[in-house]
């Protein structure tokens, strides 16, 4: 049976590894629905040079189909509800705003909202979270989102397998958090 995974990007540092992330899933297959936070689409542009939300310029008009788009302001959305199945969701990257909500429990976008039906459904949630130094607020809030079920994974790529070029490095940082949702992947990532 085809996946499906739920991709929310806010506006933190990493767009590359966003556009990693969508063409492996959509590699191997996967139906991804993608939700942008405002925030989310300047970084978009402005790391990875996306001007619009399409499989055009997220490289993956060979798999169009599979890719469904839902507006950030759209809490209306299939996504925003628990009998949307899914197989999980990841927030890439995930800002300290939108953990903050999700640790609240309190959500005004799709991605935040999704996000939260993915905790009340008890579904796989993943949180690629990038801040740094972070304050206390953040630290309580991981602490928080974790013991309601999420795994946070903080965008800290390891550098054991030699990376040469950016791209290995973002490579092996998908390739973690892909391992995360359960699906199979040929990414630089084991060890040994
Ligand atoms: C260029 C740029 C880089 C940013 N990088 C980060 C970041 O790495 N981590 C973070 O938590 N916020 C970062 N921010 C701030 C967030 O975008 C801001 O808190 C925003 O309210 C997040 O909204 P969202 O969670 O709805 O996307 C950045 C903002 C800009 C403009």
């Amino acid at each position: 049976m085809t996946k499906r995974v739920v991709v929310g990007v806010t506006g933190a540092s990493g767009a590359p590894y966003t556009i990693r992330l969508i063409q492996l899933l959509m590699e191997k297959g996967v139906e991804v629905h993608l939700c942008v936070s405002g925030l989310g689409k300047r970084l978009l542009f402005e790391e990875s040079g996306v001007k619009k939300l399409n499989a055009e310029e997220l490289g993956v008009s060979a798999f169009n189909s599979n890719l469904v788009l839902h507006n950030d302001r759209d809490l209306g959305a299939p996504i925003a509800s628990g009998t949307f199945l899914h197989d999980g969701m990841i927030v890439l990257p995930c800002s300290s705003n939108t953990l903050g909500s999700i640790a609240s429990g309190i959500t005004s976008t799709l991605v935040q909202r999704a996000a939260l039906v993915c905790l009340k459904e008890r579904r796989k949630l993943v949180l690629g979270h990038r801040e740094s130094p972070l304050s206390l607020i953040d630290i309580e809030n991981i602490k928080r989102t974790t013991e309601a079920g999420a795994i946070v994974a903080p965008l800290s790529p390891g550098f054991y397998m030699n990376p040469v070029t950016i791209s290995d490095v973002v490579d092996f940082m998908v390739g973690k958090l892909v391992d995360l949702l359960d699906i199979d992947h040929e990414m630089p990532v084991r060890w040994g």
